[in-house]
């Protein structure tokens, strides 16, 4: 039967749409709560819906009822701090999962080409109903900074870089693309993350936002790239060697983060 997919994805797994005008919102990502999660890099986040509404950010999976990344209850002391966010959230009224603030620090592109995972967002999803997709809103101008996108993990003629301007919006298919942040700023990046159930409504979002499926890749010296492939197989031999030392066999592909 297979999941109802977003027909502006099709072609490439992802779309940058036009800009939200970022400088007129207030931060309201700065008076939020942030707790300490595991993602890409050293991270903290702040929930604005969550499983059951409390203030945590576990998979819907990993809580009992277990269910899949749909149907987030917000979060009422975080929402109240935050209604611009939850607007933007629902202004595509696509079904909201998991939404959080993420706060990233600053890293190299190395780390990042290590960070890169794919999430797991549509665990439990059910066929007939839509594929979880995620959206990302930068908070912070971080124009040098770069969303990588790469559809084989260990391949980087496959990477797509793309900008973070305050404002900007992009759509990816995280469990099709391996991804994380270069943050090249001095200062934390802050990003509005919501996984939404793809559908019409969403498809019209895309629509009314100029979704662009191939835009612009920013260049990186090749010098560069080869070094962090090099360090990347580094680490994960360091990790692996860890691992081995405790008994424990890495899995090949791990899914740590979400
Ligand atoms: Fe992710």
């Amino acid at each position: 039967m297979g999941f109802l997919t977003s027909a502006a994805l099709h072609e490439t797994g992802y779309v940058v749409l036009d800009r939200h005008d970022q400088s007129s919102d207030p931060a309201e990502w700065l008076d939020l709560t942030y707790i300490g999660w595991r993602s890409s890099g050293i991270t903290r986040f702040a929930p604005l819906a969550s499983y059951a509404g409390d203030l945590e950010c576990n998979g819907f999976w990993n809580h009992t009822p277990p269910r899949t990344d749909k149907d987030g209850v917000w979060i009422a002391d975080q929402v109240a701090k935050a209604p611009t966010l939850q607007q933007r959230a629902l202004e595509p009224g696509a079904n909201v999962g998991r939404c959080r603030v993420i706060e990233l620090q600053p890293n190299t592109y190395a780390d990042a080409i290590y960070n890169l995972h794919q999430d797991d967002n549509n665990r439990l999803n059910t066929e007939g109903s839509g594929w979880i997709v995620r959206g990302w809103f930068n908070l912070t101008d971080d124009a040098d900074s770069l969303l990588i996108l790469r559809s084989d993990r260990f391949d980087p003629a496959t990477e797509v870089r793309l900008p973070l301007h305050g404002g900007s919006r992009i759509i990816v298919d995280t469990q099709r693309f391996w991804h994380a942040v270069w943050h090249r700023g001095t200062t934390p990046r802050y990003s509005l993350i919501t996984s939404w159930t793809s559908g019409p409504e969403l498809d019209a979002y895309i629509a009314a936002g100029n979704g662009e499926a191939n835009p612009a890749s920013v260049d990186l010296p090749a010098d560069l790239v080869a070094e962090a492939q090099t360090e990347l197989h580094r680490r994960i031999e360091e990790r692996r060697q860890a691992f081995e030392a405790q008994g424990i066999v890495m899995e090949p592909v791990e899914s740590l983060y979400n």
